[in-house]
């Protein structure tokens, strides 16, 4: 009992830490849409991308590809849309905060980024024409500030699919759209969408002693136009928004194995400044829920929950 007080003390003293920093009054009023606050650092989105990610090699060819076409081309002829997907715990958040990292000096706190999540902002059904006009304005109103900016859409697979039509003409090749350019600007969804279908390929090469570095995407771009495993909603308006060519770049995130677990463990410790130790990290790695129940094969979370945990292990 005393161990989770002092766990959750712990969380509310990181997340203040995060907040604080995340509403600099100061930082963000002297921000300006220019060289000085956005820049592309391709080499360190690359070393990011292949120090911190782990088990993503679906995933992270593609990411580089995207983000560094987009943002050598001068001419773009559209927004840049990537469309994340994939069950919790396996980097979409994690990757999304890379790209913002390596575009703004103050990474996803810029004033330049904007994070949605749908059940925090778009939580009532009913409200969701207040939502629509709102998501519109604020969307023209800061693209209108500043070309270079990114809109990440987190849950997208809970979020009304009325609120993500509304964005539509915003990310389609149109020189503009009511005098706005959007051309510049980058959109993220994340979403579970597709999850089982992804769990399911990566089982099934389990299953038949296939290795892991064998699954391709073509592998999962035609689970997404089955209808097998479009049961949700959500699932249905994203692989509408891939038909109509308005997310660029399909981007699926697999399970992730218990050594992939591990990996992110070591990670984290060297980030916190401790000395990666793998016997912290098999025991951190081994005291997670894995799938099929038997075999055990896919972290159920992911690297999701490893940072809280990390303090049931070590003392510092
Ligand atoms: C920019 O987006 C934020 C939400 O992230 C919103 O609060 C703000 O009003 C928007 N700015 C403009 C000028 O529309």
């Amino acid at each position: 009992m005393k161990a989770m007080h002092a766990f959750l003390l712990i969380c509310i003293v990181l997340t203040c830490g995060a907040q604080v920093k995340a509403f600099d009054p100061t930082v963000i009023f002297e921000q300006k849409c220019d060289f000085d606050w956005i820049s592309f650092r391709a080499a360190g989105l690359q070393g990011d991308l292949k120090s911190k990610l782990f088990g993503q090699h679906v995933a992270l060819p593609i990411i580089l590809k995207a983000v560094n076409g987009f943002m050598s081309n001068d001419n773009s002829e559209k927004p840049l849309v990537l469309s994340l997907h994939g069950p919790t715990g396996t980097g979409k958040n994690f990757v999304s905060n890379m790209i913002a990292d390596n575009i703004y000096k103050e990474g996803i706190n810029s004033r330049f980024v904007h994070v949605f999540i749908s059940t925090l902002h778009f939580p009532h059904v009913h409200q969701i024409d207040t939502y629509k006009s709102q998501l519109q304005q604020w969307i023209k109103g800061n693209v209108t500030n500043c070309g270079r900016s990114m809109f990440i859409f987190d849950e997208v697979d809970k979020m009304h699919p009325g609120v993500i039509d509304s964005i539509k003409p915003y990310l389609d090749y149109y020189n503009k759209v009511d005098g706005v350019s959007y051309r510049k600007a980058i959109f993220i969804f994340l979403s579970n969408a597709d999850e089982e279908g992804i769990k399911q390929t990566a089982l099934d090469f389990w299953k038949k002693g296939q290795d892991r570095s064998e699954i391709r995407l073509k592998d999962m771009e035609t689970l997404l136009s089955t209808t097998a495993f479009k049961s949700k909603k959500s699932d249905i308006w994203i692989s509408s928004l891939i038909e109509q060519n308005m997310v660029d770049f399909f981007v699926p995130f697999l399970p992730l194995e218990y050594t992939h677990v591990v990996q992110c463990v070591m990670a984290q410790m060297k980030t916190k400044g401790l000395e990666p130790d793998p016997e912290v990290a098999h025991k951190v790695a081994s005291d997670l829920d894995y799938f099929p129940k038997f075999e055990r094969v896919f972290s159920v979370s992911g690297c999701k929950t490893i940072t809280s945990r990390l303090h049931f292990y070590i003392h510092y």
